[in-house]
C-alpha cells in the first residue's frame, strides 16, 4: 500500500488513520507507487495548484494500472468534497476505483468490499459528518510524538477559503476522549503531542458541558510523562487572555504560536471576513509577547486577494516588520469556486501578485534569518526527531519554540530530549552541539 498526502497537518494525521485501517486489512506499506497494490491519494483543496498536481498524478497512475490491473486506486480528502471534481473523475478518470471524502475515512474497508463485489467505481461522499468516530486504528509516523485531533471543521467562512465547505461545521471531541487518547499515547512512548484543529480556539463551544480550549490545555498539562504540547491553528479573533495565561504558566506548553494574519490591511481583512483589524491583531501580539517574551510566532499570509492595492500590501509588510515572525507561510491568493471572494470582480493581475509575493518573501526570510542568528550561543532543550537526510552523522530535532536544529548525535537519541548549544543559524534551521 502507498499513501500520498497533500496539504495540511490534519490530512497527514488522517493518513495515519488510513494506514491503520489498511494495515488491519492486511496491506503493508511500500515507498514506491509502482510496487503498490493499493494506492491512496489524500488530497487538499485549499489552493488550485495542489489540485492540478493531484490530477497530474492521477493521470500518471493510468499506465501503472495497465501494468498491474489488480491495483486499487482510492482518492479521498478535501478535493473530493467538491461536485466538479467528482464529475471530472467520473468522466475522465475511469481507472480510479474508490472515491470518498473527509467525513467517512473509517468506511474504507467497506468501500473496498463494494468495489470488489460490484466491479464498479465507488463514490461515497457525505455532505456532513454523522458521528465523531473514536478509536480508529492509527499508525503514527513517529514513536515519540503524535498529532491529536481536538476539533474538526470550521465555522468561520473566511471569504477566500474552501475549508468550511469541504470539512463541514465545527465539532469538538469530548475532553475525556482526548485525555484518554493522550494517556494511551504517552504509555506507548509519546512525549510530544500536537493538538489539531482548523481553529483550536473555538474548541468546546458546542459540547454539552462547554469547556474552553485553555481549560482543556490545562488538563492536558497534568498528564504525567507528557513533556511537550503544541497546537495549531489559532484564529486571532478567538485567542483569549485565559489561553495566554495558561500557556505562560506551563513549561510543558511549547512557546510557539501559529497565528495566521492573512493580510495587514483592515480593509482587506474585512473583505476576507476575518473579524479583526490590523490594530487589534498587533495589540494581541503585544500582549502575547509581554506574557511570553521568548515566544516564537509563525503565520500564514495571502497576497493578491481581490482588490488588494499597493497600500494594502504595505500594511501587510508593516505587520511582518513589527511582529518579526520566526517563519511564515506565504501564499498567492487562489480563486476557489463556491467561495464569496471568487465572485469579486476586481481580481489582482498575476504579475502584480507575483511581484508582491517576491517582496514579501524577501522580507520574511530576512527576518527569519535574523531570528535564527539570535539563538547563537544560547542553550536549549531539543527533542531529537530524525536522522538528518543530508549529513550522515547528524540528527534533526526541534527546540521548544519550534525551530529546527541539526546536531551531531547518535541515532539512538531519536525520541529523547537533550541539551544543545546553538553554534550557527541559517534561515530555515540552526546548527548546534550537544552539551553536558
Ligand atoms: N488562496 C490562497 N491561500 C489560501 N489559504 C486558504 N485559502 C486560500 C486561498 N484561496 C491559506 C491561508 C490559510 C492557509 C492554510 O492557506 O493562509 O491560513
Ligand atoms: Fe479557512 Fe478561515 Fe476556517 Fe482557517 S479559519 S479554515 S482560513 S475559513
Amino acid at each position: 500500500m502507498h499513501i500520498a498526502t497533500f496539504g495540511c497537518q490534519m490530512n497527514f494525521h488522517d493518513s495515519e488513520k488510513l494506514r491503520g485501517v489498511l494495515e488491519e486489512m492486511g496491506y503493508e506499506p511500500c515507498d514506491s507507487e509502482g510496487e503498490a497494490d493499493f494506492i491512496v491519494y489524500n488530497t487538499c483543496a485549499v489552493r488550485e495548484n495542489a489540485e492540478q498536481r493531484v490530477y497530474g498524478r492521477i493521470g500518471h497512475l493510468k499506465s501503472l494500472k495497465r501494468k498491474n490491473p489488480e491495483m486499487i486506486i482510492a482518492l479521498c480528502g478535501c478535493m473530493m468534497q467538491q461536485d466538479t471534481v467528482i464529475e471530472t473523475l467520473k468522466k475522465s478518470h475511469r481507472h480510479v476505483d474508490i472515491v470518498f471524502g473527509t467525513h467517512n475515512i473509517y468506511k474504507l474497508a467497506e468501500l473496498l468490499d463494494t468495489r470488489l463485489a460490484t466491479g464498479e467505481q465507488v463514490f461515497d461522499i457525505w455532505d456532513s459528518y454523522k458521528d465523531i468516530v473514536e478509536d480508529l486504528p492509527t499508525v503514527r509516523k513517529d514513536k515519540f510524538k503524535s498529532s491529536v485531533n481536538i476539533i474538526f471543521g470550521c465555522n468561520n467562512f473566511c471569504s477566500y477559503c474552501i475549508v468550511p465547505y469541504v470539512r463541514g461545521r465545527e465539532r469538538s471531541r469530548e475532553p475525556e476522549d482526548i485525555i484518554e487518547e493522550i494517556r494511551t499515547l504517552v504509555s506507548d512512548g509519546v512525549v510530544e503531542v500536537q493538538l489539531l484543529g482548523q481553529n483550536v480556539n473555538s474548541y468546546g463551544k458546542n459540547l454539552k458541558g462547554p469547556v474552553t480550549f485553555a481549560q482543556l490545555l490545562k488538563r492536558i498539562t497534568e498528564i504525567e510523562g507528557l513533556e511537550r504540547i503544541r497546537f495549531m491553528t489559532s484564529h486571532p479573533k478567538d485567542l483569549s487572555d485565559e489561553l495566554i495565561e495558561v500557556m505562560a504558566s506551563s513549561d510543558k506548553i511549547c512557546k510557539s504560536l501559529h497565528l495566521p494574519f492573512q493580510s495587514g490591511s483592515t480593509r482587506i481583512l474585512d473583505r476576507m471576513n476575518r473579524r479583526y483589524t490590523k490594530e487589534s491583531y498587533l495589540d494581541l501580539v503585544r500582549r502575547i509577547k509581554a506574557a511570553m517574551p521568548d515566544i516564537a510566532l509563525t503565520t500564514d499570509i495571502i497576497v493578491g486577494f481581490p482588490e488588494e492595492t499597493e497600500e494594502d500590501f504595505q500594511d501587510t509588510m508593516d505587520v511582518v516588520r513589527e511582529v518579526e515572525y520566526d517563519s511564515a507561510f506565504t501564499f498567492i491568493y487562489s480563486k476557489r469556486t463556491g467561495t464569496p471572494a471568487a465572485v469579486i470582480e476586481e481580481q489582482v493581475p498575476e504579475e502584480v501578485s507575483k511581484d508582491r509575493f517576491n517582496r514579501l518573501l524577501e522580507l520574511v526570510n530576512g527576518i527569519a534569518n535574523k531570528k535564527s542568528l539570535a539563538h547563537i550561543g544560547n542553550s536549549y532543550k531539543v527533542l531529537v526527531e530524525e536522522r538528518n537526510r543530508q549529513e550522515d552523522k547528524m540528527c534533526t530535532g526541534r527546540l521548544d519554540n519550534g525551530h529546527l536544529v541539526h546536531v551531531v548525535c547518535e541515532p539512538e537519541m531519536i525520541g529523547k530530549i537533550i541539551d544543545v548549544k546553538i553554534t550557527d543559524g541559517k534561515t530555515f534551521h540552526l546548527i548546534g552541539e550537544i552539551i553536558g
